[in-house]
C-alpha cells in the first residue's frame, strides 16, 4: 500500500448529467436489485445543465466511508449506497503512482476507506430528480478512482442498483434502459440508442411548477403502483413493449411527430397508472394540466407538433421544443400564459441568449 507514509491522497472528479424518461420506467420486479418491469428510453442532458459533480478521494488516513452532499455530511449507510460501494471494490484492480511511490493491490481496496463529496449545479430546493445524476457521477468516479475496467454497460448495471433512472446517465444522448431477464441483473443494462449529435435541434425546458418537495418519492409510488394498479400491469406488458419500438424509430428518423406523440402518451398513462393506484398518487397539479392543455391545443392549431410535454414524479414541466425557433415561443408563451414570480434568468442554465431571442430578457 503506501510505502513510507500514510498521508498520501488519490482523488477522482467526475461529473454526469441527469436523464429525462420519454417512455417512464415504472415498477419494479425486485427492489434490491432494482430491476423494472418494462424497458425505458430517456435523453441526457446537456452535461453543464443539471448536473452532478462527484469527487471520491481514498487515503490510508481515512477511518470510514464518509459522503458530503452540497457540503452536508449524509449517511452511507442505505444498501443502495452500500450495493454500490461492494460491486465497484469487488471489481477494483491494481492502481501504481511510481512517482509518489503509491501502490494499492486489488486486496488493499477492500481496506481503504473513501470519501465522497458531491454536489448539484441546480438548486436542491426546485423539486428536480438528482438521483439519476448522482448515483450515476459517484459509480463512474468510484470506478475511475478503483481502476474497473469494465464498460459502461457494467458501470450502468452498478449505477442502477444505486436508483433505476441512474442507469440511463452514464450515456449522453437517446439511451435504453433494457429491463433484462436474469434473476441476477446482469442483463438489465443501459445501451446508448444514438449519440447526442443524433439529433441536436431539440431544445429541453423545464418549467418548474413548484418547487415542495414531492409527498409521494418514486420509490414508494412505484411499489404501491406494482402492488394496486392493474393498469400498471397491461402497460408494462401490452403497451410499453410496442411504445419501445416505435420510439427508438422515431429516434433513429429524427421524425418529431412521432416523437412527440409517444412521449406525451407515455407520460400521460404513467399518471394515470398513478391515480390507478390505491391510493391513488397526484403528482401533477392544475399547472401541469394547463400546460398540458396548452401544449396539446398550440400543437393542434399548427398541425404538426411543436413541443412535446412529460411529467416525472412531480408537477415540473419538461418541455421538448423541435427546434430553436419554437423553444423561444414556447418561452414567450409560458411567460405569458404561466407569468413566474422569480428572476427567470436564474432557471434557464448555461446558455442564456435564448432568452434574449425570446425577448423575454
Ligand atoms: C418517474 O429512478 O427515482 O422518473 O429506482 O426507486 O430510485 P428508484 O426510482 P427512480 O424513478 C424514476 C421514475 C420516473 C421515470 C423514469 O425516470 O423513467
Amino acid at each position: 500500500m503506501a510505502e513510507e507514509s500514510s498521508n498520501w491522497i488519490v482523488m477522482v472528479t467526475a461529473k454526469s448529467p441527469t436523464n429525462i424518461a420519454v417512455i417512464k420506467y415504472w415498477g419494479k420486479r425486485d427492489e434490491t436489485l432494482i430491476l423494472p418491469i418494462n424497458d425505458s428510453i430517456s435523453v441526457t442532458l446537456d452535461p453543464d445543465h443539471l448536473c452532478t459533480t462527484t469527487t471520491v478521494a481514498v487515503s490510508p488516513a481515512f477511518q470510514s466511508d464518509r459522503m458530503w452532499l452540497n457540503g452536508k455530511e449524509i449517511s452511507l449507510s442505505g444498501h443502495r449506497y452500500q450495493n454500490c460501494l461492494r460491486e465497484i471494490r469487488q471489481r477494483a484492480s491494481e492502481y501504481e503512482d511510481e512517482k509518489r511511490g503509491i501502490r494499492i493491490s486489488k486486496e488493499d481496496w477492500g481496506k481503504l476507506h473513501v470519501h465522497i463529496a458531491s454536489y448539484n449545479n441546480f438548486p436542491t430546493a426546485a423539486g428536480l430528480a438528482s438521483s439519476a445524476a448522482g448515483f450515476a457521477c459517484l459509480v463512474f468516479a468510484l470506478g475511475k478512482l478503483m481502476q474497473v475496467k469494465e464498460d459502461l454497460g457494467a458501470l450502468s448495471a452498478i449505477a442502477r442498483q444505486g436508483s433505476g433512472s441512474a442507469c440511463r446517465s452514464l450515456y449522453g444522448g437517446f439511451v435504453k434502459w433494457v429491463m433484462g431477464n436474469d434473476v441476477t441483473g446482469k442483463d438489465s443494462i443501459a445501451v446508448q440508442l444514438a449519440s447526442e449529435k443524433h439529433w441536436d435541434d431539440l431544445v429541453i425546458i423545464i418549467a418548474v411548477v413548484s418547487s415542495r418537495q414531492k409527498e409521494t418519492s418514486s420509490t414508494t409510488g412505484m411499489r404501491e403502483s406494482v402492488e394496486t394498479s392493474t393498469l400498471l400491469h397491461h402497460r408494462s406488458k401490452e403497451v410499453v413493449p410496442k411504445r419501445i419500438v416505435q420510439m427508438e424509430e422515431a429516434i433513429a428518423n429524427r421524425d418529431f411527430a412521432s416523437f412527440s406523440k409517444l412521449t406525451c402518451t407515455d407520460s400521460n398513462q404513467f399518471h394515470a397508472v398513478c391515480l390507478d393506484t390505491c391510493p391513488p398518487i397526484f403528482y401533477m397539479n392544475d399547472t401541469s394540466h394547463k400546460i398540458i392543455s396548452y401544449v396539446e391545443k398550440w400543437n393542434q392549431y399548427e398541425g404538426t407538433a411543436q413541443v412535446a410535454y412529460t411529467f416525472d414524479a412531480g408537477p415540473n414541466a419538461v418541455l421538448i421544443a423541435r427546434d430553436r425557433k419554437t423553444a423561444g415561443h414556447l418561452l414567450q408563451r409560458l411567460l405569458f400564459y404561466f407569468p413566474p414570480n422569480v428572476d427567470l434568468s436564474s432557471y434557464v442554465l448555461g446558455d442564456k441568449s435564448i432568452l434574449q431571442e425570446a425577448g423575454v430578457e
